[in-house]
């Protein structure tokens, strides 16, 4: 198949470029310098011009606690930009996978959220993200909507490189009351890569296997680092953010078979690996 992946320079985008031509589909990648998702006119006329079978939307504001003080402009992207490529898709006769996120839950529950559960964002980019999940339904019958968690790559800003770089350091404490399916994006794109073409449409969740604390993920992440950093844990009051999150929200999947990816704890062992290589 023919994939147009907007917002390609991100985390998801990049492995993408990577997982997409490995499973032998003809790659369009656009940038946020190619393509600007929240210009529609743009959107439409690059879609018209590529003719894609698949469109997967990578673009996205990603700074959870940047949207509070913005929200109009995460909603340009995360909704609006959303919209407009499941309007530019359903023109040219393309499917189109959204990429969504566990803060459109709430959190406030003790199992894993399905893709049946009712949402109910607590932050700006949740609502935004949600919205954008809405538009797409609406806009385009062919849609994939995937949920995923957590994600972090080699490269780029994510919590993984951050712990990385406190690596050494004394006093780390990372917050032990926030759970939820830690996910190393070249999983996430492979999984992504098996939906294309296959009809399967509808809602997916697809994230790293099991349920850790940003603070299990951070031991787990010096460990695979072969760094003795101690960290200690602490609570999210000791650390507050503009944008509040989900206390308990990893993801499960009820679809038959569901596409499950591997357990966060490979995902951490795989990233320390690829780290090494050049
Ligand atoms: N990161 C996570 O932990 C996480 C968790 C759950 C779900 N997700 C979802 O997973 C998807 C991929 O996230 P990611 O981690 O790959 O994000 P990312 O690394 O922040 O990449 C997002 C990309 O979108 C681009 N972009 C921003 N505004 C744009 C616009 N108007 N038009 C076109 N491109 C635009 C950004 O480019 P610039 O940098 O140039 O603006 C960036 O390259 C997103 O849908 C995100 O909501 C992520």
């Amino acid at each position: 198949m023919k994939v147009l992946v907007a917002g390609a320079a991100g985390q998801l985008g990049r492995a993408l470029r990577t997982a997409l031509p490995s499973a032998g589909h003809e790659l369009v990648a656009a940038d946020h310098a190619r393509l600007d998702v929240s210009d529609l006119d743009a959107t439409r006329a690059l879609v018209a011009a590529e003719r894609p079978d698949a469109v997967v939307n990578a673009a996205a504001w990603t700074d959870v606690d940047g949207a509070e003080a913005d929200p109009d402009g995460a909603a340009r992207v995360n909704t609006d930009g959303a919209r407009n490529l499941a309007l530019a898709a359903t023109e040219a006769n393309a499917e189109l996978v959204q990429v969504s996120t566990d803060y459109v839950f709430d959190g406030e529950t003790d199992a894993p959220y399905d893709e049946n559960a009712a949402t109910r964002p607590l932050q700006v980019y949740g609502r935004t993200k949600l919205a954008g999940e809405e538009a797409v339904r609406e806009a385009c019958a062919r849609h994939y909507v995937v949920r995923t968690a957590w994600v972090y790559d080699t490269a780029g800003r994510n919590f993984a490189l951050t712990m990385r770089g406190l690596a050494g350091r004394r006093d780390v404490r990372v917050v032990d009351d926030q759970v939820g399916s830690p996910t190393y994006v070249p999983h996430l794109a492979a999984g992504v890569a098996k939906l294309l073409g296959s009809g399967r449409h509808g809602t997916w969740h697809m994230a790293g296997g099991g349920r850790a604390s940003w603070f299990e993920l951070a031991r787990a992440i010096f460990a695979a680092l072969g760094s003795d950093t101690a960290v200690a844990p602490c609570s999210t009051q000791e650390f507050p953010r503009p944008a509040r999150r989900p206390r308990f929200a990893p993801l499960t999947s009820v679809q038959d078979p569901p596409i499950l990816l591997p357990a966060w704890e490979e995902g951490v062992l795989a990233w320390a690996r690829d780290l090494t290589q050049p």
